[in-house]
């Protein structure tokens, strides 16, 4: 839909998280349309974007929720995701968390290392109910993406080696309080290569088969999410490749595909809507300072991350554009949003639109300078409606106490 992003920071106020949820639903069913014909489900990554109407529109839509925290199955369950549609991962899980997650009665808990399978074998039995699991296997394929984001090699902390994977398999298939349903791997985020996936498929595909030779008989594919997006001018892998990629290597088995998108899903759905406070130079440097900062989108300082930055305003007679630095008020030389952005002369009040902020944008905001977390807005079918309030300072020390005792 059209959104009239001007309208909605006059309403609302900046920094200001706005999402396409309609854009959101195109992505999906083009993704599940690609696994038609096989058993699938889309398991979205609810680490992307977890506000609860996010993850309740996918679920609208089908999609089930992999869940990265104990947080994040209870947001899954809240946003009406059924408990059968529910992945609970991680490299580590407390006690307690994986006492709610088989409390709740979720799909399967993926395990990561062969100590937290002996956790969960062991709060099972406490509770008297079997634990249904997937093991996350580390393929060890480079999925050539930047190295904060790839996950699948021995290097990483991510997984189990094959080996170590076959030893757990048997241990749970003779453990009365372990069903060994499923079989995970994730090598990355912001792929846009496919033959790493299709490598690692193969790999664990082939796992598959020499478990069922040993009478492991897996019923879940998990191929993890990692689908990139364009942020710039990334050529994104086609989701139909990646799907066929997928089925055939698992040609003749038995089995239902999962796939856990964030990014794919939510990243070019959302944008970032900040104003312009005021303009300064250093020496030849030209700082155009804006309301919105690291603490609301994070991508940039952390891995140094492109996005696109469009000025919303007719600028027609405002003169040349020259290459400026749009930077956020927080104290850090790291908190920038975009670097040798050509803008021309701004003004205080000037909209600025960062675009493809839909995912890890609001999920990895924090309160740093103690600044209260942008607002969210849900905009579809042609309407726009606030999905979470602007925090303000009440909210943010509700939790603190004890300052003026003693
Ligand atoms: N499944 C597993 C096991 C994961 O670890 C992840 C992401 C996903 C699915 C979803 O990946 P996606 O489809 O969104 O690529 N904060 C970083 C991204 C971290 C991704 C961590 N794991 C960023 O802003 O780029």
């Amino acid at each position: 839909m059209q959104i009239d992003f001007e309208a909605l920071a006059e309403k609302y106020g900046t920094p200001l998280y706005v999402y396409d949820f309609d854009k959101m639903t195109e992505n999906y069913r083009r993704l599940k349309e690609a696994f038609a014909g096989e058993k699938s489900l889309i398991a979205y990554a609810v680490k992307a974007n977890s506000n609860l109407s996010v993850i309740a529109h996918f679920g609208r839509l089908g999609s089930g929720a992999d869940c990265v925290s104990i947080g994040e199955v209870l947001r899954a369950r809240t946003a009406g995701i059924e408990p059968y549609k529910i992945i609970f991962s991680g490299v580590g899980k407390r006690d307690e968390e994986i006492r709610q997650a088989l409390e709740e009665g979720i799909l399967m808990i993926n395990l990561e290392s062969e100590a937290e399978m002996l956790h969960v074998e062991k709060v099972a039995e406490r509770l008297g109910k079997e634990a249904r699991i997937s093991i996350r296997v580390n393929p060890n394929v480079d999925p050539k993406t930047h190295p904060y984001i790839s996950t699948g090699l021995h290097e990483n902390k991510f997984g189990v080696e094959i080996d170590m994977a076959k030893r757990m398999y048997i241990h749970a298939k003779n453990s009365p309080w372990l069903d060994p349903v499923g079989i995970h791997f994730h090598i990355g985020s912001q792929l846009t290569e496919l033959s790493p996936i299709r490598e690692a498929a193969g790999i664990v595909a082939d796992l598959v088969r020499s478990l069922a030779a040993i009478g492991v008989e897996i019923r879940f594919f998990d191929v993890g999410g990692g689908l990139g997006v364009v942020y710039r001018d990334e050529t994104p892998i086609e989701v139909e490749a990646y799907a066929e990629a997928v089925t055939s290597a698992i040609r003749g088995l038995d089995l239902t595909i999962i796939c856990e998108p964030g990014r794919y899903l939510t990243a070019n759905a959302g944008w970032l809507l900040t104003r312009v406070l005021y303009e300064k130079r250093n020496g030849a440097k030209r700082f155009v300072i804006v309301d919105g900062a690291m603490n609301d989108l994070l991508r940039p300082s952390l891995y140094g991350a492109y996005h696109r930055v469009e000025l919303l305003n007719d600028t027609e007679n405002r003169g040349e554009s020259t290459p400026a630095e749009v930077v956020g008020p927080i104290c850090e030389s790291g908190d920038w949003l975009a670097k040798d952005l050509p803008l021309p002369p701004t003004e205080s009040g000037d909209l600025l639109l960062v675009h493809s902020a839909g995912a890890y944008g609001f999920t990895m905001a924090s309160n740093y300078n103690t600044r209260g977390r942008a607002a969210e807005v849900a905009c579809e079918s042609g309407t726009c409606r606030l999905i979470r309030d602007r925090e303000n300072f009440e909210d943010q020390i509700r939790l603190e106490k004890g300052h003026l005792e003693a």
